[in-house]
């Protein structure tokens, strides 16, 4: 784990930049990975559903490929929600290794899926897998590592980014490794916008409890009430941007570091790029990828892809 002052120098550093920014790891305290299990099952956030069912649809191609004897190391695990279509199906799981930056959600997680897995082995890591941290050795030696990255998490790193991330997966997957990965598509922006602004408010209600959050963990004042959620399209880009705007003027310390947002001021939080699948093709193949398989509903709204080191 990183200690305390690199955290809070990083969060200072967004503050400094010309659009103010807070990296979206602060989502994700229990509250908020709480909100966040609320958003995937939200009628308008299409992306969860429909994953689930591209995936039931081609377990037994995705299992096929995947072969026995496999190491499943998935980056970002939450609730394993996913995952548990391949651990019912994947042929003789050597291990599951979910890393995830919660560590409250990821052992309940691993409780609940060691109940239901009870021949499964399973090895937790908490880490933020944003920067390199190191896999546990397991038992028995997999004949393969199978990197999976579900949930369209691809999308909330901005391209550069993204492809330093997959070449880190190219690492971890090593010699025979592969990729399954889930990629949010571009579509009728109508879509895409209704799934991130709710009718019922939880993601504006997610999106705010980042600065409880960071009040808590860094004593931080920002004042909560006076931001809302903010999620538009931006078509040039071909993402959604998450933002919490302020209603008023507001003097903030974060550390020994005194910031102004003004009124009206907007607080970039989180983008989620949607891509083509051309666009997505062509970054695996930069980061040494190839796309061997994609899957799709029938609506072309998301996709999942099965990438092998070329
Ligand atoms: N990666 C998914 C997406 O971009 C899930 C997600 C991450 C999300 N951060 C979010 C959903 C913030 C809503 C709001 O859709």
């Amino acid at each position: 784990m990183t200690t305390p002052n690199i955290e809070l120098a990083e969060l200072i550093e967004g503050l400094r930049q010309p659009e103010k920014t807070i990296s979206p790891k602060y989502f994700y305290d229990e509250r908020g990975s709480q909100l966040f299990e609320k958003i995937t099952t939200l009628p308008e956030y299409y992306p969860t559903e429909t994953e689930l069912g591209i995936m039931r649809d081609n377990i037994d191609e995705i299992a096929d490929l995947v072969g026995p004897q496999a190491s499943l190391i998935e980056f970002g695990s939450g609730s394993s929600l996913k995952t548990r279509i391949l651990l019912e199906h994947l042929h003789e799981l050597a291990v599951y290794v979910p890393v995830d930056i919660s560590e409250a959600l990821l052992l309940e997680s691993v409780h609940r899926l060691r109940e239901d897995f009870p021949s499964v082995n399973i090895i937790p890591v908490v880490a933020d897998f944003t920067r390199q941290f190191a896999l546990p050795n397991p038992a028995v030696m997999p004949l393969r590592n199978i990197v999976y990255f579900p949930g369209s998490t691809i999308g909330n790193f901005i391209h550069d980014t993204a492809l330093d991330l997959l070449k880190v997966m190219y690492e971890e997957a090593g010699e025979d490794g592969a990729l399954l990965i889930g990629v949010d598509l571009q579509k009728d922006p109508a879509i895409i916008e209704a799934a991130y602004n709710d009718s019922a408010g939880v993601t504006a209600e997610f999106n705010l409890n980042m600065l409880r959050h960071l009040n808590r963990e860094f004593g931080t004042d920002f004042n909560t009430d006076a931001f809302s959620h903010s999620a538009e399209y931006n078509r040039n880009k071909g993402r959604i941007e998450l933002r919490l705007v302020s209603s008023e003027e507001q003097d903030i310390s974060v550390g020994n570091e005194d910031f102004t947002i003004e009124e009206d001021e907007a607080i970039l939080t989180e983008y989620s790029h949607k891509y083509t699948l051309g666009g997505f093709a062509e970054m695996a193949e930069r980061a040494g990828f190839s796309v061997a398989k994609v899957w799709t509903d029938a609506d072309a709204l998301f996709s999942v892809q099965y990438c092998i080191r070329k």
